[in-house]
């Protein structure tokens, strides 16, 4: 399979589908966002306005999990039409798997956060979840940059390869 082929309106095999890409990007933001406000509304919650940023801290925490729960939708269907085919195609592996396992640890942190037994593992867990969380933007960021500077210098490889073979001349048939 190459990454090369213009497929619709996208300009590589590999590349997302516009709407699911937008999808993707806008299920992240209000992941990473509602994270951020929610961690912000934890550390004013003693202050004179506690009671506000209660409230923040349980809408923010309510939108997360509805935003987690679409993303796993769009997680799933990335699976056979992008990670399966760019494997096989063996188009950026590394930073490829770096993605599948940080959004792995997303989904067990995440069952850990609702079903932990103990305290303490549940602050591990929160930790952790954090952590990936606070990574994800840069993670993404470099994925798709690498991603697409590949595609593009293999797409130019691949031109170069038919420019020449269509320069070649034809084999001539021995008398
Ligand atoms: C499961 C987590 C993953 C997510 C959320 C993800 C997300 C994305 C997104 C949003 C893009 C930009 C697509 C575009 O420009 O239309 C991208 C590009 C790319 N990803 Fe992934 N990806 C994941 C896993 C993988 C894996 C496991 C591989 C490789 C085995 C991979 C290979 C690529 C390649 C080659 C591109 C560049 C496509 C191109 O523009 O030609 N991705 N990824
Ligand atoms: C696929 C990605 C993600 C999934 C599936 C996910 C899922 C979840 C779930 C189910 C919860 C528990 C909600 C509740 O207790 O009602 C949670 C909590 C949380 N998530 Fe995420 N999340 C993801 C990405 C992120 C990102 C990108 C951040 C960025 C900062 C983040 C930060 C947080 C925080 C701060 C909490 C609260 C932790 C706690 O209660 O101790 N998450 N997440």
């Amino acid at each position: 399979m190459s990454g090369s082929h213009r497929i619709g309106r996208t300009s590589s095999a590999l590349q997302l589908d516009r709407r699911l890409r937008w999808a993707l990007y806008a299920a992240f933001t209000v992941l990473f966002v509602t994270g951020v406000i929610w961690l912000a509304a934890q550390a004013w919650k003693d202050s004179p306005a506690g009671d506000l940023w209660e409230a923040v801290s349980a809408n923010m925490l309510m939108i997360h999990g509805g935003a987690a729960m679409l993303t796993l939708v769009l997680l799933g269907a990335l699976i056979p039409i992008h990670v399966q085919r760019a494997w096989r195609g063996r188009r950026n592996r590394l930073t490829g798997s770096i993605m599948a396992t940080v959004n792995g640890f997303f989904v067990v942190t995440a069952f850990g956060l609702y079903y932990a037994g103990s305290d303490t593992l549940r602050a591990w867990i929160s930790d952790l979840h954090i952590a990936i969380g606070l990574a994800l933007p840069a993670v993404l960021i470099v994925h798709i940059r690498i991603g697409r500077c590949r595609s593009r210098a293999s797409a130019g490889v691949e031109s170069i390869k038919s420019a020449d073979r269509a320069r070649k001349p034809a084999p001539t048939s021995s008398p």
